[in-house]
């Protein structure tokens, strides 16, 4: 019996323009799904399509158990980090001897898989290897981890991350001389982030400006605006929606003597909060459940 667990992630900045070459960073949380996978003759009768995909790819037979602290759907990354957890724990319980980078392109191989062509590296990457990951182009690269307290707001209003990314295409197609300035003006948001990652009132402030810009983008939704507003009015540095937008989770970045009522302020609007920080281990192996 082997069990691993692998984080969930935010998009700290640059969501969509990221689709369109510009920089944007991820970050790896705290909370974690975690798989335990025991050897089995026959196999057994598994739901998930994310498991299954991962038995199949490592042509084993195994009973999975699932435990996750993160919503799924939400843009939180829960399915990569199942992915991620499951190959890890089948790598280690049948010994196949899989380095971490494999694990991960593997993982991002199934997402693509499942999810019919559409998954974007960025999840399994962070799942797998955790901290702050700078996104351009093709490259991802991990940056000094810095202990940001975040809140996470889940509007529990569904979202579908391809549909609002055609959106997004289609309206740069329509209107390329409005859309590519806003894609670059996220893109140097997040550039100047880079800059600030110490400074947790700047990078309050450029969440701010992030937000406004994918608003303008046309991947807001109310709930998510009501509830950036909520946080910043509780005392939180700064907010924005997280991920594709168009429902789904917000971020708030607060002090950390204001995280619980910034995190009330968020429940008082029916939404989900989550309090968490950085996760700089990525997948890592637990002591069997
Ligand atoms: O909602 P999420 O976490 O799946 O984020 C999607 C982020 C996009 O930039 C919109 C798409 C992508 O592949 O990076």
């Amino acid at each position: 019996m082997a069990t691993w667990s692998a984080p969930g992630k935010v998009f700290l900045f640059g969501e969509h323009a990221v689709v369109f070459g510009r920089a944007g960073l991820a970050m790896a949380i705290q909370h974690r799904v975690s798989v335990t996978v025991r050897k089995k003759r026959r196999p057994g009768r598994v739901k998930s399509p994310y498991i299954n995909e991962c038995l199949g790819a490592m042509g084993v037979r195994a009973t999975v158990y699932v435990r996750s602290q993160l919503p799924s759907s939400s843009g939180l990354g829960s399915s990569a980090a199942v992915t991620v957890a499951t190959l890890c724990a089948i790598n280690d319980e049948f010994q196949k001897g899989f380095t971490r980078e494999q694990v991960a392109e593997q993982a991002f191989e199934i997402e693509k898989k499942v999810q019919k062509g559409r998954a974007s590296p960025t999840d399994t990457y962070v799942s797998s290897f955790g901290g702050v990951v700078l996104i351009r182009g093709t490259e991802r690269r991990r940056l000094p981890p810095v202990n940001l307290p975040i809140v996470v707001g889940n509007s529990r209003v569904s979202h579908n991350t391809s549909l609002m990314v055609e959106k997004v295409a289609r309206e740069q197609e329509r209107h390329p001389g409005i859309v590519n300035p806003i894609l670059d003006s996220i893109g140097a948001v997040t550039q100047e982030a880079l800059l600030r990652l110490q400074d947790f009132r700047a990078l309050g402030t450029l969440m701010n400006t992030n937000h406004a810009l994918l608003d303008a983008l046309g991947v807001g939704h109310p709930a998510l605006t009501r509830l950036v507003l909520a946080s910043r009015s509780a005392g939180a540095f700064g907010a924005k929606t997280t991920g594709a937008g168009g429902g789904g989770c917000m971020i708030a970045l607060a002090p950390n003597k204001a995280r619980g009522r910034v995190a009330g302020a968020i429940r008082s609007c029916e939404a989900q909060a989550i309090v968490t920080t950085i996760d700089t281990e990525g997948a890592r192996k637990e002591q069997d459940a």
